[in-house]
């Protein structure tokens, strides 16, 4: 049975305090945390939060990966990292050896296969799989979560520990960590704002089972059993 925590905050500020709090106490539980990190707008002012007022923290202790990445390259305006960088890594010092990218300028399926024997190597592993200490997802307005898109679920099982999808519209190429992997972390938290993603999250958090073959997100069930879902309140809104 999954235990959904909430952590609902007023506004885009309070919501960077109150995570950064949380990250710090998951610094003070482990020698090195391994993040995943998802694109989009929320984690976009959760780095701009962090590089005002966060120079101080260890950021030597924290490794960066991303949950997913398009396929382009990395000073595209498109860029998961390409966006990390700039509102993060060019503010704060994160160590270079601990910022491990996807190389979205490769070949979409020679890529998936290079990163997953990164994350492989790297890190620890749990029930036979690499895993992570921190997973931040986002929450698609269409449901999905990292680039794992409704008209795909089924990208969610595959064996595969990192896929390459297609973003529905724009048939964007992206490489994206599965069901699995996400599955695997310790910590698995959403990172979720706007009115526009209350339903999504009321429908998931209520009726799990009965979206489980619409949303990807829905699929999310940690080994943990626990996810937590830092939101502001418009997102929080039909809970
Ligand atoms: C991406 C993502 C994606 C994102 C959601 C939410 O690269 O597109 O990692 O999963 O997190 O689409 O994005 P917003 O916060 O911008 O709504």
């Amino acid at each position: 049975m999954i235990k959904d925590e909430f952590k609902i905050f007023d506004n885009l500020e309070d919501l960077s305090k109150g995570f950064t709090d949380f990250v710090k106490e998951i610094l003070a539980e482990n020698k090195h945390v391994n993040v995943s990190l998802s694109g989009g707008s929320t984690p976009k002012s959760l780095f701009d939060y962090w590089a005002k007022n966060e120079k101080g923290l260890e950021w030597k202790n924290l490794s960066f990966f991303w949950g997913d990445e398009r396929c382009v390259a990395p000073d595209d305006e498109m860029s998961n990292y390409g966006m990390t960088k700039k509102h993060l890594f060019d503010h704060v010092e994160v160590p270079v050896e601990n910022i491990h990218r996807v190389l979205g300028e490769n070949k979409p399926a020679d890529e998936a296969i290079r990163y997953a024997s990164e994350l492989d190597r790297l890190l620890e592993k749990k029930n036979g799989i690499p895993s992570f200490e921190l997973m931040i997802l986002g929450l698609g307005d269409d449901g999905h979560t990292v680039s794992i898109f409704p008209y795909e679920i089924n990208l969610w099982d595959s064996k595969e520990n990192c896929i390459v999808a297609k973003h529905p519209e724009s048939g964007m190429e992206r490489v994206s960590l599965n069901g699995a992997m996400v599955n695997n972390a310790q910590n698995v938290v959403f990172l979720v704002t706007g009115k526009n993603k209350a339903e999504k999250i009321r429908d998931i958090v209520k009726n799990r089972e009965a979206f489980y073959n619409l949303y990807p997100a829905a699929r999310v069930n940690p080994r943990s059993q626990k996810i937590y879902w830092f939101l502001d309140k418009e997102a929080a809104s039909l809970l």
